[in-house]
């Protein structure tokens, strides 16, 4: 017997159809597990409906089987293309890369911008790792502190123009006529620390000497922004521990430091100073660019500070120091107004 007759016309038009809901399914792929099931559907080699319609080709008068048969090769043909299209939408133009000599599977990918540490941040980080190799280990103070911690601990007196409120962010209000202070808070407010040094009283509170400790973080004062200044900037300070710790000891790291920072042999110079934490109180100064630059206080802490936290100034001593992280980032980056560290201008914080 042989198979139902089947009109030329009616086959062209099956296959018309076909290939126009092919290529319509292949667009809408919106992934290639999407575009394969589209691919299982019109182009499987058993069950596919190319296939199937593919068998009506018997039933096509024998004269009519080579215009069958070209017209079925045409369809496939655009069914195949159509698939080629949306797989290269999908995946890419994967052979062709592939096969380029200069393609590196390794590399990692260009269509995304890397994100980037923030330069601060960097520095922090390279400043942290300078200290670590000296042996000192990083430490954390909270930013929100209290008048003990920020001025009480570190010696500096009531009189202390330090502590002055136009000087301070202080959050709650000392003194007996303000009024909703919480209980106690009359001669201990809070504050936006505005030193790291509270860091020193906290670790020595903390843990019994020998102390070798480095502690990087924000400080807040009311200053009003400019080329150099900055309403909250960051500080690293540095504090060690032990019996007969000198001002010779303090030299020689801050020297150490100095080199490793700013990369060549540095002279630095320590120059007499006074801080209420300290005793002797020195001011540090590394020369760079033709001229000596301010680096920051250090000193030998203060007999009043250890007795402070309970240790025995008799069997202790040790030296501290303070820089600010801002400066070092920007000579070391030529940066020229701290302010651009702040504006977070995408565009300028990338150059780093
Ligand atoms: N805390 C001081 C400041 O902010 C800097 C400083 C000076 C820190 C002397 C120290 C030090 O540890 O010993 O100006």
């Amino acid at each position: 017997m042989s198979p139902p007759a089947m009109p030329l016309a009616k086959f062209v038009q099956t296959l018309e159809l076909l290939t126009e809901e092919a290529q319509n399914s292949f667009a809408q792929a919106s992934d290639a597990d999407q575009l394969d099931e589209s691919r299982v559907e019109f182009l499987g080699a058993k069950k596919g409906r190319l296939k199937l319609i593919q068998k009506d080709l018997a039933g096509i008068e024998n004269s009519e089987k080579p215009a069958a048969g070209k017209s079925l090769n045409a369809t496939k043909q655009a069914i195949q293309q159509a698939f080629d299209e949306a797989k290269k939408r999908l995946l890419g133009d994967q052979d062709k890369v592939v096969r380029d000599p200069k393609f590196d599977a390794t590399l990692p990918g260009t269509k995304f911008r890397m994100g980037k540490l923030h330069p601060i941040t960097q520095t922090i980080n390279e400043l942290k790792d300078i200290m670590g190799r000296l042996g000192f280990t990083p430490a954390q103070g909270p930013e929100v502190e209290d008048d003990y911690h920020n001025f009480q601990a570190l010696n500096i007196p009531m009189s202390h123009p330090a502590r002055d409120p136009l000087d301070n962010f202080y959050l709650s209000v000392a003194g007996k006529h303000s009024g909703a202070v919480a209980a106690g808070e009359e001669d201990n407010p809070t504050l936006m620390r505005s030193q790291t040094s509270t860091v020193q009283i906290r670790e020595m509170e903390r843990i019994d000497p020998p102390i070798r400790m480095v502690s990087l973080g924000r400080v807040y004062r009311p200053d009003t922004a400019d080329w150099s200044h900055y309403p909250m900037f960051h500080q690293i300070e540095g504090l060690m521990i032990d019996k007969s710790v000198t001002l010779a000891d303090l030299k020689t790291v801050l020297k150490l430091f100095a080199t490793s920072y700013l990369g060549d042999e540095v002279p630095i110079r320590i120059r007499p100073s006074f801080f209420p934490f300290t005793e002797p109180s020195v001011e540090a100064d590394y020369y760079w660019d033709g001229k000596w630059v301010e680096f920051g206080g250090a000193g030998i802490v203060d007999p009043n500070v250890l007795k402070s936290v309970g240790y025995d100034p008799e069997k202790y001593s040790g030296f501290a120091f303070g820089l600010g992280i801002e400066r070092l980032c920007m000579i070391r980056h030529q940066i020229t107004d701290i302010r651009y560290l702040f504006t977070n201008d995408v565009r300028f914080l990338r150059q780093f």
